[in-house]
């Protein structure tokens, strides 16, 4: 069965799940085009990797781009502790293999460069075996999705040419140190109030 995932909201179609996998924030807007714009244009030469002890060989642009200084990381920042922006680049014809993110247990991702459908994010929680409950995380260009990154996930880039982007947000309780869990960031996140994140 499929989610209604394109624009709604799961139903009880995280059955399998012991936890949500992930969510849209339908409450928040969408990321404005000059955050986009300011990330879209950093150059490929800037991007470098996360730090070596990490197997996540993703080009990233850490703690950079121009929505790293709104008022929405700000906000959080004095709420959680610590959170950064992040873009992470997807190359064209690559795949980022199953894994969970680590120490981070949820990322909140905006899509900011979509290549014409090709590019595909799936999740999955282990039914025994090789076999496994598994979703795709539908991204809509520009809308916030909070991933449940506790449970294992892979990115597809399947178009020859073009690169996906992605904005990812990383919400600590004080550096490095104590990831926030799922449930607190989803919760803080749906009754959080902005227009423009600034
Ligand atoms: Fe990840």
């Amino acid at each position: 069965m499929h989610d209604e995932t394109i624009t709604g909201t799961m139903t009880e179609s995280n059955l399998g799940f012991a936890e949500e996998p992930y969510c849209y924030l339908d409450n928040l807007p969408y990321l404005p085009q000059h955050y986009i714009d300011d990330a879209v244009a950093i150059s490929h030469s800037s991007y470098g990797y996360l730090p070596a002890d990490r197997e996540n060989r993703t080009p990233v642009y850490d703690q950079q781009c121009q929505f790293h200084f709104s008022k929405f990381i700000t906000d959080a920042t004095q709420h959680f502790g610590w959170v950064a922006a992040t873009i992470l680049k997807f190359d064209p014809n690559t795949v980022l293999d199953w894994h969970r993110d680590t120490p981070r247990q949820c990322a909140l991702n905006f899509l900011i460069q979509e290549v014409d459908g090709m590019s595909h994010t799936f999740i999955r929680e282990k039914i025994e075996g090789w076999n496994y409950n598994m979703r795709e995380v539908r991204y809509t260009y520009g809308r916030p999705v909070l991933l449940n990154t506790s449970y294992e996930h892979t990115t597809y880039n399947f178009n020859p040419t073009k690169t996906r982007l992605v904005l990812s947000v990383t919400f600590m309780s004080f550096k490095y140190r104590v990831p926030v869990l799922y449930p607190e960031v989803k919760e803080y996140l749906l009754n959080y109030k902005t227009v423009d994140y600034n």
